[in-house]
């Protein structure tokens, strides 16, 4: 039964993973007498290695970010192997430094905290042992490298509910979780009956996108994208080890994030369902503050569905639970629409009367309004309900059509309806350009993230490929990520000069167009090599970088990305005014410690 899972394509990646194991004993054994030997490998790989062409000269050192970044002659160095998983903003020996400044009983301490930058690593971070080039999607949903994610914790507490299993050199994932043991497709399935009258699906709801909280190793997405639904997951990086590093070695989207104490990265109004499947949140904490983030999240008569022990368990001290859980849902107006097995779902009703009332009886309060057309980014967790009078309310149309949709925030923002689509024909073009240089075969592409997406026009030409796209909208520009999402498409607030909140190696293909020279102006000014070293950190090996920015600067990094053992190609392609203007094409190099 596990050999018929395998096509011909999986055989050669294992031939290609086993290969490469040999050329590294082989090459090993050659220079085993010293440990900053590096050797490059990949598709290319050399029938005989000779030192000359798998030697970099890059030093293995412990290396932390100094007041200003000098790259060595022989390269950015390595950091030591043991760093091969590191996450700058969740790096356990620097929060140790700040738990006791962190409100532990509300979890702030897995939210991000970016060292400054001296307290930062500066060098290249290393692949494990025995890394291997990921398994290419569809294959990736069931099956990936063991060795890409050494971490036998979660098969050992979770192999019961299904997560995940071992199978000898790989983690196997039969679809099952928490509250879905017998598989996410049944359970959907269930959802679907449960906001319907048992007459259709999620989809003939109208839920195109869903937010899910606490999404382990994310097989909900996963069961999800038959009904083209698309999902946003996100989990903590914790106990339950590499939950989301798992998620993205499957090719399925996803990022370490938290409910905690500060907003979630995303904006307002962006979901028609927020799911919680035994998400360790405490609702029914601080006077459901943490529900009151989820009604933000919501669109009009959006979904909250939960799957967790206070739905059906009338023992300890879940009655209790569930009568606060009632009491909070019903003063912030969402009505309790089913209650099935595990599962309770609401649907946020979005009566503003009903709202004012209740704040009459001082159940709960009104949020004073936002400026929405600036990103949300890092604001504490606001104990309110936003009056939906505070916001021009946009009927959406079904998913096959929403790709086009011109979002109104965009005439807030000055966009008019002929620049937008002016923008979504150029990105059509560039991205056939794309491929044309980068000469690949889009199967090989899978995690995509477009670093400074604007109105998501990169990612919307995509769409037609099995590829999922992570939408960056800088945190210092306009509020574009609500058009992103208004189009049927996902993403997150993010502030570059820090890293992002995800594993090494998850990302296929980077796009930066018109980022660095961001961040070189105005008020947040940061280092273009800290940029880079990030973009180093989150690629997979041999993943793309396209860099599209000003001439001086695409020279620049021209000049300094071989040291980062990218391989460098420059071309030349019209911008939005049609001027000619440089794109970097870089690709990491497959190379690891010796
Ligand atoms: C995986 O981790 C275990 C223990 O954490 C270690 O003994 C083993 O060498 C690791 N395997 C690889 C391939 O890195
Ligand atoms: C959903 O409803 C249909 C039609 O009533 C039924 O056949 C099916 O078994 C239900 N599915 C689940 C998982 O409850
Ligand atoms: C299902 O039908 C009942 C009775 O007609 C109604 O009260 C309930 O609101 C309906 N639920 C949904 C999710 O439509
Ligand atoms: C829920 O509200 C009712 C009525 O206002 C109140 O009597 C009860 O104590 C509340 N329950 C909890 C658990 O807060």
């Amino acid at each position: 039964m596990f050999s018929s899972a395998f096509d011909s394509r999986t055989v050669h990646l294992i031939l290609v993973g086993l290969f490469f194991m040999v050329v590294s004993f082989y090459v090993g054994t050659l220079f085993s007498s010293s440990h900053t030997v590096l050797v490059g490998s990949g598709d290319t790989i050399p029938s005989t290695p000779s030192k000359g062409d798998l030697q970099y000269t890059n030093r293995v050192a412990l290396i932390y970010r100094t007041k200003s970044v000098t790259i060595p002659e022989s390269g950015v160095n390595i950091c030591p192997l043991k760093f091969n998983e590191y996450i700058p903003c969740h790096d356990a020996s620097y929060l140790t430094k700040l738990l006791p400044k962190l409100d532990t009983s509300r979890e702030e301490q897995l939210e991000s905290h970016c060292p400054q930058l001296e307290d930062r690593l500066f060098c290249l971070v290393p692949p494990p042992v025995d890394y291997k080039i990921p398994i290419k999607w569809p294959l990736s949903r069931d099956y990936v490298w063991r060795s890409n994610v050494n971490h036998s914790h979660l098969a050992e507490v979770k192999g019961g509910q299904n997560w995940v299993h071992e199978k000898d050199k790989l983690w196997w994932f039969p679809g099952g979780g928490t509250h879905f043991k017998h598989g996410a497709t049944e359970y959907i399935e269930r959802l679907g009956n449960m906001t319907t009258n048992e007459t259709g699906d999620l989809r003939s709801t109208g839920v195109v996108q869903v937010l899910d909280i606490g999404c382990g190793v994310a097989s909900f997405s996963a069961y999800l994208q038959p009904l083209d639904i698309q999902t946003m997951s996100f989990a903590p990086k914790d106990g339950h080890e590499n939950q989301i590093q798992f998620a993205l070695e499957r090719g399925i989207g996803a990022m370490i994030s938290v409910l905690a104490t500060k907003q979630l990265p995303f904006p307002r109004r962006s979901f028609e369902m927020v799911h919680c499947s035994r998400c360790r949140v405490d609702w029914h904490a601080n006077d459901g503050i943490l529900l009151k983030e989820v009604d933000r999240l919501l669109r009009p008569h959006g979904y909250f569905v939960y799957s967790a022990p206070p739905v059906y368990r009338k023992d300890k001290d879940y009655l209790v639970i569930w009568q606060k859980l009632i009491n909070l849902t019903t003063a912030m107006c969402w009505k309790l629409i089913a209650q099935q097995v595990q599962t309770a779902i609401w649907l946020k009703e979005d009566k503003d009367s009903c709202l004012l009332d209740n704040a009459k009886k001082n159940l709960l309060s009104i949020c004073e309004p936002v400026e929405i057309t600036i990103p949300q980014w890092q604001s504490p967790l606001r104990n309110c309900i936003t009056l939906s009078e505070q916001f021009d309310f946009q009927k959406l149309p079904p998913r096959s059509d929403r790709l086009g949709v011109y979002s109104k925030i965009l005439e807030k923002l000055g966009v008019s309806p002929e620049m937008y689509e002016l923008n979504t024909k150029f990105w059509k073009e560039q991205v056939s350009q794309y491929w044309k240089l980068i000469g690949i075969n889009t199967v090989d592409i899978r995690n995509v993230m477009d670093m400074n997406a604007c109105y998501g026009g990169f990612s919307v030409a995509l769409s037609n490929l099995p590829i999922w796209v992570m939408n960056i909208v800088p945190a210092t520009m306009s509020n574009t990520l609500s058009a992103i999402y208004d189009r049927g498409l996902i993403g997150a607030f993010h502030d570059w000069c820090n890293p992002f909140s995800t594993y090494p190696r998850t990302y296929d293909l980077l796009h930066a167009y018109h980022l660095l020279s961001h961040y070189q102006s105005g008020e947040r000014s940061c280092s273009i090599e800290d940029i880079l070293l990030e973009m180093d950190r989150i690629i997979r090996p041999q993943g793309y970088i396209i860099i599209r920015d000003e001439d001086s600067l695409v020279l620049r990094i021209k000049g300094i990305a071989p040291k980062f053992l990218w391989d460098v190609s420059l071309h030349m392609l019209e911008n939005e005014e049609k001027k000619m203007e440089p794109v970097l094409i870089c690709r990491k190099k497959f190379w690891t410690i010796v």
